[in-house]
């Protein structure tokens, strides 16, 4: 396994269930951990608890291209390369068709596609001129299995599939590393505004999706783990 200790990783979407937990287990782990996160208030106090100096503090609006850049040059002004970028920022916008408005749409695209597209763009030519470093996204098992309702969410998660898989192409000669987690459901708030029914006490907990995660970036670098799917047994899909 690889060391965490002083590895400079970022997680975006630090705010939210998964990705709190990811913190929380690198800082444990001695990582070098920088956060960002759409919502301040929350941020300012997952930073507080883990005592994260606030020059590794960002808020930032995915969807915003020049913030994510912004952040970015913020970042390599301190450390020149992030060892890790851990992608759980997204949404989860479920609704069949007829409900599902232009703005949900859009909405969906722009946070779970082209805000990966820009972290990409920001972070990644970085990492390939030190021919290293490990991303992390969660596409999640509804980019692999139709589910009735996630037409916008699984077009933006297909998206990213895509987006990720083709840039691993052109990586090839590097040892920049891209793995994704195809999660099933996790208890996050994620699902608070979701209107279907679902048995979150059968889903897989939030602590348990990031020790997924921690577990990832722990893997040596003469591998790839390209892929790695969890499911709650009762949901499996693929
Ligand atoms: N929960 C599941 O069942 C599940 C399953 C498979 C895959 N996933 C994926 O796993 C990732 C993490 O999900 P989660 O369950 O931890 O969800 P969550 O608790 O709802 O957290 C979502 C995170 O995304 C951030 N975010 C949303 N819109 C943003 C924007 N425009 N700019 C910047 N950040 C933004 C949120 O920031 P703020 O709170 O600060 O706004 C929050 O930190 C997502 O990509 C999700 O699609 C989740």
């Amino acid at each position: 396994m690889e060391s965490l200790f002083k590895k400079n990783v970022l997680i975006v979407g630090a705010t939210g269930g998964i990705g709190s937990e990811v913190a929380r287990l690198m800082k444990n782990s001695l990582a070098n951990v920088f956060l960002t996160g759409r919502n301040g208030a929350a941020l300012q106090k997952l930073a507080s608890e883990l005592a994260i100096p606030s020059s590794q503090v960002f808020e930032m609006d995915i969807t915003n291209a020049a913030a994510v850049e912004a952040t970015a040059q913020k970042i390599h002004e301190q450390i020149s390369v992030l060892d890790i970028l851990i992608n759980a920022a997204g949404i989860g916008i479920i609704r069949p068709l007829e409900k599902l408005t232009y703005e949900d749409f859009d909405r969906s695209i722009d946070v779970n596609l082209k805000g990966s597209f820009y972290l990409f763009k920001s972070f990644l030519p970085a990492m390939k001129a030190v021919k290293k470093g490990l991303v992390i996204n969660m596409p999640g098992v509804l980019s692999k299995t139709p589910m009735a309702g996630a037409s916008a969410y699984s077009a933006s998660k297909y998206g990213l599939n895509g987006l990720t898989k083709s840039i691993r192409e052109e990586l090839k000669r590097t040892n920049v590393r891209i793995t994704n987690i195809y999660l099933g459901g996790v208890d996050t708030p994620f699902w608070d505004e979701i209107d279907l029914r679902v048995q979150k006490n059968k889903f897989i907990t939030q602590k348990e999706a990031a020790k997924s995660v921690w577990f990832l970036c722990q893997q040596p670098r003469s591998g790839v783990v390209s892929e790695m799917i969890i499911q709650p047994f009762n949901h499996q899909a693929i």
